[in-house]
């Protein structure tokens, strides 16, 4: 699943929270580490998908608000995190005052922005002076299994994958947040496992969002390219990576 429509995120908002609504908890945690969250913080998250980062954020005293665009998602994100101010919304445009929050975070979601400078811009705004902003997202294919099987699909449908954006090359969250007017504070790499039980859920989470005659064409494919990432008990499992980085806004 890729791609910015959140007509085609409210879509599979259901499968993305069952199968995928967990897989950022590493780079979640550490953000957390990172940014110094804990009891009272003012935590706003964007693109908050289906709320398990406002979920966690809850569960170590952060006061959570998250924003996404789409609708589903934002019904999942309050069910998950009822004490959360969820909003509908995108990042370019958030409906909260100046100075709102201690911490902003984007996890996965600010590639999503038309314009990721006028997204960082905007949390800029909403945070205080010398709050932290912390960004995530995947790090290059080449340390994500996901890629192997996403390229081998791609290959079959005579298709190129896209290549890497600069926001997964090594510095590029630094080189936004420094563009942005932030002094970098930290950043880092953590490794992102994902596992799926059996071959069903294989299909579902990697081919998530895509047409029912792609699915069939692309399952054949799919399964025979994810042999070498089974596990004993017959499932698989990959081991992706996320970069993040965290920045302090001026003041
Ligand atoms: C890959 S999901 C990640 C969700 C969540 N952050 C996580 O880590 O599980 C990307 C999310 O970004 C949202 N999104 C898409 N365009 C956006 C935008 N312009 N501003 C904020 N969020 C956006 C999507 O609706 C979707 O919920």
């Amino acid at each position: 699943m890729d791609g910015a429509d959140e007509d085609a995120w409210s879509g599979v908002a259901a499968d993305w929270a069952a199968l995928w609504g967990g897989f950022s908890d590493p780079a979640r945690r550490a953000i957390i580490a990172g940014a110094g969250i804990g009891p009272g913080s003012r935590v706003l998250d964007v693109g908050c998908g289906s709320g398990e980062f406002l979920a966690m954020l809850h569960s170590v005293g952060a006061v959570a608000a998250g924003i996404d665009p789409a609708p589903r998602m934002i019904d999942a994100a309050r069910s998950l995190a009822p004490d959360a101010d969820v909003r509908l919304g995108a990042a370019e445009s958030l409906p909260w005052g100046h100075d709102s929050f201690d911490v902003v975070t984007a996890v996965n979601a600010i590639q999503f922005a038309d314009d990721t400078l006028a997204a960082l811009a905007e949390a800029a705004r909403v945070t205080v002076p010398g709050g932290r902003i912390a960004i995530s997202n995947w790090a290059e294919g080449a340390r994500n299994d996901l890629d192997v099987l996403e390229r081998a699909v791609a290959e079959a449908a005579g298709e190129e994958l896209r290549p890497d954006g600069d926001l997964r090359q090594e510095g590029g969250l630094e080189e936004l947040l420094t563009e942005g007017g932030l002094t970098v504070l930290e950043a880092g790499i953590v490794e992102m496992p994902w596992e799926a039980p059996d071959d069903a859920t294989l299909v579902r989470g990697v081919l998530m969002g895509e047409d029912a005659d792609v699915i069939d064409e692309a399952t054949p494919v799919l399964l025979a390219a994810a042999r070498r990432f089974r596990t004993e008990s017959g499932g698989y499992r990959l081991v992706n990576a996320f970069r993040y980085a965290i920045g302090r806004t001026p003041g």
